[in-house]
């Protein structure tokens, strides 16, 4: 039987279903055509979550399908190496009849929001839009409604806010602005502004003053392919990430709704156009508004259309609400315990969502998986669920295990978007143009009063003048009535109008670039109230 359980065209050889007397063998494949039903891996610390990760990410690669997913432990790694033959791989390899078992390094590009183990990603603070920030600040409802304001103000304004500096400087004038705009928008609170702004500052020392900023992250290149063509395997850093567990969940939150902002619809394509695992998702739902779940909901269902398939990988199936676990159709579960009541429940819904195998009872099995081992029921043919199978995973062709940073150095410089985003651009945004603003305004007033001044020296000599010759009578002075009206801001030499269209054509500019044909408009946004381009 050898050579049976290869991957093929159209499937991913998972691993083999077996009796331990070999009395029964199946492979356990998942249809790349129904990858896009999404899919859930779950399981107890050290039960063979990652490794499943690793090998559900090389096969996809092999079948030319571009790969996104978080390195928690820094194990994931291991992908951009070539595996070694071990005594337990070829051990595992040989019980499932992989045969034969050949190692292989994947094409993969490591990014880090920390510009540390990685190429920097980065986003704008207008793509990343005010629902997912006020997420990531964690505000209270009135203060997420002033952070709407700033950011329609801007919008509408033609005020880029691309990075940290910008949305401060945006809320200082809309600060300013409180009672000019709070008729138009409802009451602008200015304690609400301050609160902002601190939580702005809290967010800039956890990493938010890098990553907020251009070159923001491009989708296409985490949608690459190599020459050969096998899918690049996009691996964040997430190891430091992890110490602001936010920033990471609602970053992968923003990247997923940027694909689906992005991606045209496809309908059931015959391979994903994309695979995105999300490693802890227990921290997406989390404490996470209703609101927001909806939309998280809402995405996780529309962009199964976009041809991208999302994989949440999580300890305990209770992590993911119901709403979203109803669209998981592929599923691995690895070992679990069951000492504690919680945990108990857990097995108890986990066992629940598969269909049943009659050979065995699921909740018994799940609580005596060995180590690699997984219950496995993917989509067949015509989308319903194959009976469940305890399943031995197959051992991955890529290295178990981290890689060494001299490793990692090599391959950064070797990526094709290696320089592309490694130097920050600040072009000029809401923070520039502001400033320019004031000093604009300051020019102005400066001028005015200045001119008020020589008005008034004048005046006085009218009237030494005039007391000598007409007896000292002049007109009163008031709006409409007549001779003299105080006009300084007229009256005042014009501003620099050079200065101001300078400012006004590179405000212009810096909309058309990034905003195309909406020009004139406000931004369009999108579901998770990122911009639309
Ligand atoms: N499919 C497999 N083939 C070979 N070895 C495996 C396989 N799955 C798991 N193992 C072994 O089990 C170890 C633990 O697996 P893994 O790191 O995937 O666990 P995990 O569920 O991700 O744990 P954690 O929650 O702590 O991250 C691996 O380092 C490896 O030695
Ligand atoms: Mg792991």
């Amino acid at each position: 039987m050898s050579g049976m359980w290869e991957n093929t065209v159209d499937r991913i050889f998972v691993g083999a279903s077996r009796k331990p007397d070999d009395s029964y063998q199946q492979a356990e494949n998942l249809l790349l055509k129904m990858a896009n039903r999404h899919g859930l891996v779950t399981g107890a610390t050290g039960t063979g979550k990652t490794v499943t990760l690793q090998i559900l990410a090389e096969a996809f690669s092999n079948a030319g399908v571009p790969v996104f997913c978080s390195d928690i432990k820094g194990d994931v790694a291991g992908l951009a190496m070539k595996g070694e033959p071990k005594d337990f791989l070829a051990k595992r390899a040989a019980a499932i009849q992989l045969d034969p078992y050949e190692f292989q390094e994947f094409p993969v590009i490591f990014w880090d929001l920390f510009g540390e183990k990685g190429h920097p990603v980065r986003a704008t603070v207008s793509e990343m839009g005010p629902l997912l920030l006020s997420r990531l600040m964690n505000l209270t409802e009135a203060q997420e409604g002033v952070l709407n304001i700033a950011f329609r103000i801007a919008d509408e304004e033609g005020m880029l806010l691309l990075d940290m500096k910008d949305l401060q400087a945006m809320l200082v004038n809309v600060g300013e602005r409180a009672n000019e705009l709070g008729m138009r928008y409802g009451n602008i609170n200015r304690a609400s502004i301050g609160a902002i702004q601190r939580a702005l500052l809290v967010l800039e020392e956890q990493g938010g003053a890098f990553f907020f900023g251009e070159p923001a992250l491009k989708i296409a290149d985490i949608m690459r392919t190599t020459r050969d063509g096998r899918g690049a395997i996009n691996v964040l850093a997430a190891e430091k990430l992890m110490m602001n567990p936010r920033l990471y969940g609602t970053f992968l939150l923003w990247l997923l709704s940027e694909l689906f902002e992005e991606l045209p619809e496809v309908g059931d394509p015959a391979k994903p156009k994309l695979v995105f695992f999300f490693d802890e998702a227990h921290l997406l739902f989390n404490e996470a508004p209703r609101a927001l779940m909806e939309r998280i909901e809402q995405v996780v269902r529309l962009i199964r259309s976009k041809g991208v398939g999302v994989y949440f990988v999580t300890q305990n199936p209770l992590d993911v609400p119901e709403t979203v676990l109803a669209q998981l159709g592929n599923r691995i579960q690895h070992a679990l315990r069951a000492y504690t009541p919680r945990e108990q429940k857990a097995v108890k819904t986990a066992a629940d969502t598969f269909r049943p195998n009659p050979d065995f009872d699921c909740a018994t099995a799940i609580t005596t998986l060995g180590t690699g081992e997984a219950l496995v029921s993917t989509l067949e043919e015509k989308g319903a669920p194959s009976m469940v199978q305890r399943t031995l995973v197959r051992p991955p062709a890529s290295r178990l295990g981290p890689i060494t940073d001299s490793e990692r150095a090599t391959i950064m410089a070797q990526s094709p978007v290696a320089g592309q985003y490694d130097q920050t651009i600040d072009r000029e945004s809401a923070y520039e143009l502001l400033r320019a603003q004031a000093e604009q305004a300051a020019r102005t007033a400066d001028e005015a009063a200045r001119a008020e001044q020589a008005e008034k020296a004048r005046k006085v000599e009218e009237r030494q003048a005039g007391s000598r010759s007409e007896n000292g009578w002049t007109l009163p002075e008031f709006p409409g009535g007549g001779t003299s009206q105080r006009q300084p801001q007229r009256r005042a030499p014009a501003p620099r109008t050079s200065n101001r269209q300078t400012v006004a054509e590179a405000a212009m500019k810096s909309v058309v670039r990034s905003v195309g044909s909406s020009l004139g408009r406000a931004i369009v946004r999108g579901i998770l109230g990122s911009m639309k381009r």
